[in-house]
């Protein structure tokens, strides 16, 4: 794992069953009342009664999180929020999935549903030509690329983007997707992303210059993750929406920035 980030797996057979990709868990992070809410989680992955998290200590929070032993419990409410939307008809005309930094912790697990999701009774090849789900991944430098690994074996085609070139296309994910878009005969029917505001923004942009969908994840400081605090709103052009229930998952062509 990368230096500062810990890879979370815990038995929750409720959540696992019913855990969509883009929904996110809840989790508690130390017992004492400090801190005392639960801290929001994209769901990495989840099956066989298991969830995973893929998270980066940033505060007293995740600090707490990492220092977690094999076999204590942990106070955790989940699957919250909607998730993206994807089916096989969407996923079959061509899909691109856009990773700012933590972003590709609930990418993965979304790449890995519309692989199984192409590989269920239709015929385009997963690992083949242009029915092969493309993925960016973008990080400040190598050292801080995510689950490459991972989205090659779920049979991705993957393309990095450091902000300081030290791996891949040099530059922004988002200067890498918009040199994409200009250039590729076949457009993507929808584009999936998630990772910081400003590179929302960018796809937002980029997805409207080229007239194709865009499904982002967004983020919010979060007290209660079930809807009832306010806390998380954004605007959108339907009026105020709570990142927690409505979301975290919005069609960019919604959201007021
Ligand atoms: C729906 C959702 C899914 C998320 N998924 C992941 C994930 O998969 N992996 C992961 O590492 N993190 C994820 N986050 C962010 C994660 O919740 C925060 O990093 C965490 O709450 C920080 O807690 P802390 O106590 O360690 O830090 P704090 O002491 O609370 O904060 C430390 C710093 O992080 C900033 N911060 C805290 N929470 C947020 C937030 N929600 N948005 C933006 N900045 C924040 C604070 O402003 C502060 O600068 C997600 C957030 C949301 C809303
Ligand atoms: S975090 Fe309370 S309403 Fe969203």
């Amino acid at each position: 794992m990368k230096r500062n980030c810990f890879h979370l797996e815990f038995e929750a057979p409720g959540i696992a069953r019913a855990a969509l990709p883009g929904q996110f868990v809840m989790i508690r992070s130390g017992e004492g009342l400090h801190p005392l809410l639960r801290r929001p989680f994209s769901i990495h992955g989840a099956g066989n009664r298991r969830v995973e998290v893929l998270y980066e200590v940033v505060g007293q929070g995740t600090e707490l999180l990492s220092n977690i032993k094999p076999g204590e419990l942990l106070d955790v409410i989940g699957p919250l929020g909607n998730g993206f939307s994807c089916n096989s008809r969407s996923v079959n005309h061509g899909q691109i999935l856009v990773a700012g930094g933590m972003g590709a912790a609930p990418l993965l697990f979304l790449a890995e549903k519309m692989g199984e999701i192409k590989t269920s009774g239709l015929h385009s090849p997963v690992n083949k030509g242009r029915g092969r789900i493309k993925v960016l991944v973008g990080a400040r430098t190598k050292g801080h690329v995510l689950c490459e690994k991972e989205f090659k074996k779920c049979g991705c085609d993957v393309t990095i983007a450091t902000d300081d070139g030290s791996r891949g296309f040099k530059g922004l994910v988002t200067d890498l997707l918009a040199s994409i878009l200009s250039t590729v005969n076949r457009q993507p029917s929808t584009i999936f992303a998630c990772g910081p505001k400003p590179m929302l923004k960018a796809v937002s942009g980029i997805a409207r210059k080229h007239g194709l969908a865009a499904q982002l994840s967004l983020e919010a400081h979060m007290a209660c993750g079930i809807g009832a605090c306010l806390g998380c709103v954004i605007n959108t052009k339907t009026g105020y929406r709570r990142v927690c229930k409505e979301g975290p998952v919005f069609d960019s062509s919604d959201i007021i920035w």
